[in-house]
């Protein structure tokens, strides 16, 4: 495992947004798992900006973590409207090749087949792009989630709702469950980069990096990938 401490949120997004033009340049075709959530904003900002100067999109496919149960695309939001408004709509990725799961089917047990199918037809994640839940959850796989689980119906943790209350009007419009990728397949992806910013991360980036691997902490899995790399700023690596 790489853990790089660089000084605040800009250096942290610059360092990843490197490193995904990087994948882009080495791999036109690559297969990119993406995140939402405040960590990222600053890499997609930052990829827009790849693109007017001349970075190509369009021969990319691209997976999101996880989308919330009963949130619609046009539910400002559900997470394929961020990734429309962050990403999709301001770069020249082909809207056919990005894929979010549905939270608004019918069954959706079956959605959770189709997503890891469709993982799978697309040959694998080349580089899968990961932020950190206070509770060390990564996608929405809370604490005590199976390393062995692939894409399926979860409950959100109290305190990821509350965590996420500050997007929504009231925390009781918080969704309370999402469908979100296993552990399994996020272990799955070839390269697998981490990004945390601020304090409140402090103790999860602790114990995913240096404590126990344990469902306890989703992230701790991570030290068992051959290839992730951390990018945390000072605040979030602070107790490294
Ligand atoms: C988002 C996701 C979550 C977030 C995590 C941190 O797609 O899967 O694991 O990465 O909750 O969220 P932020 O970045 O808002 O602190």
């Amino acid at each position: 495992m790489n853990v790089i401490i660089v000084s605040n949120y800009e250096s942290m997004s610059e360092e990843v947004a490197k490193i995904v033009t990087g994948q882009i340049a080495n791999k036109p075709n690559s297969v990119l798992g993406l995140a939402t959530g405040g960590s990222p904003v600053g890499v997609y900002k930052l990829l827009q900006e790849s693109y007017s100067r001349g970075v190509d999109f369009s021969q990319l496919t691209t997976f999101n973590l996880d989308e919330y149960v009963g949130l619609g695309e046009d539910h400002p939001q559900s997470y394929r409207h961020y990734m429309e408004e962050h990403l999709f709509s301001k770069v020249n990725v082909k809207k056919e090749n990005t894929h979010i799961p549905n939270g608004v089917v019918q069954d959706l047990q079956a959605e959770c087949y189709r997503y890891e199918e469709l993982i799978k037809r697309a040959g694998g994640i080349d580089l899968q792009l990961l932020g950190i839940g206070t509770n060390g959850h990564i996608g929405f796989n809370e604490p005590g989630t199976e390393f062995g689980s692939t894409t399926q119906v979860v409950d959100l943790a109290q305190s990821t709702i509350k965590d996420n209350a500050r997007y929504f009007a009231s925390l009781d419009e918080v969704p309370t469950q999402a469908l979100s990728m296993g552990i399994k397949s996020i272990m799955q992806a070839r390269n697998i980069v981490l990004m945390a910013n601020g304090g409140s991360k402090a103790h999860a980036i602790f114990a995913a990096v240096k404590g126990p691997v344990t469902p306890d902490v989703p992230a701790s899995v991570l030290q068992l990938h051959p290839s992730v790399t951390f990018v945390v700023d000072q605040a979030a690596g602070s107790k490294l």
